[in-house]
């Protein structure tokens, strides 16, 4: 599953088909974004990212820091097994693990983003995998899923947290941040390559994840001065 980056199995990276038991979910994140990730981790890495030390200890929801209610919004995850879907560098996971005291699990459909996040936090439980395909094969039970901007608003909601419901524990947790919808635009650039982003209102993101199944699901804004703001949602189980 996990194909290293240079292996030559970017046909891997296709993320277009779907496994059996997904009711139609894409393996993946889709050609373009996972394609636009991967490029994204390249570069950094060919600029000597591999070498470079973490910063310090941080959890972030958003981009400034404005509304970023950190890793408090997970509440006391000491010993629950968390994952993140589409950790990238794993900053924010290492923080939940080290500051936390978490079982943290960390996936990533970008080869190149998890070789990233391992020669950052080396020990740490990092998998190369599209979310739905982690959600499909992984068995322990999941008491806290969580994604900044990470695979919840890059790939198709409803067939995503439908998954996400089915494998957390209950009681469990599903929180994540996603590009609002309104003044953004359907397919902002992310260093001038496109990327596809899945854009729902408070309200959509509110009525999916109770069809879904959850309950208790709450919305709130943050980075209000930027365009475009964030979505920080909330859901349990
Ligand atoms: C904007 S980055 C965010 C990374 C990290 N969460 C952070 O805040 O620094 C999005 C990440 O999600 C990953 N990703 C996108 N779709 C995914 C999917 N379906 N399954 C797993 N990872 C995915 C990308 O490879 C990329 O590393």
């Amino acid at each position: 599953m996990d194909a290293g980056p240079g292996s030559g199995r970017h046909g891997d990276l296709s993320g277009t088909a779907t496994l059996a038991g997904s009711g139609g979910v894409p393996v993946g994140a889709g050609p373009v974004n996972v394609t636009v990730w991967e490029r994204h981790a390249r570069a950094r890495i060919a600029a000597g990212d591999l070498l470079r030390p973490p910063g310090p200890p941080r959890f972030s929801w958003t981009r400034t820091g404005t509304g970023d209610p950190g890793a408090a919004l997970l509440g006391d995850v000491t010993g629950k097994r968390v994952v993140e879907l589409g950790c990238g560098t794993g900053d924010n996971l290492a923080y939940v693990v080290d500051q936390g005291g978490a079982r943290g699990v960390g996936v990533d459909e970008s080869p190149s983003q998890i070789r990233r996040a391992r020669a950052r936090w080396p020990g740490f439980d990092l998998r190369c995998a599209g979310a739905a395909r982690f959600l499909l094969t992984d068995s322990e039970p999941i008491h806290v899923c969580y994604s900044v901007f990470g695979a919840v608003g890059l790939m198709p909601a409803v067939p995503l947290v439908t998954l996400i419901r089915r494998r957390l524990t209950v009681p469990g947790l599903l929180a994540f941040s996603v590009r609002a919808p309104g003044r953004v635009r359907a397919t902002p650039t992310l260093r001038g390559t496109r990327g596809r982003w899945y854009l729902h209102s408070p309200q959509a993101w509110t009525r999916l994840l109770c069809n879904a199944g959850f309950s208790d699901v709450q919305t709130r804004d943050a980075d209000t001065a930027e365009t475009p703001t964030t979505l920080i949602v909330t859901a349990r189980t």
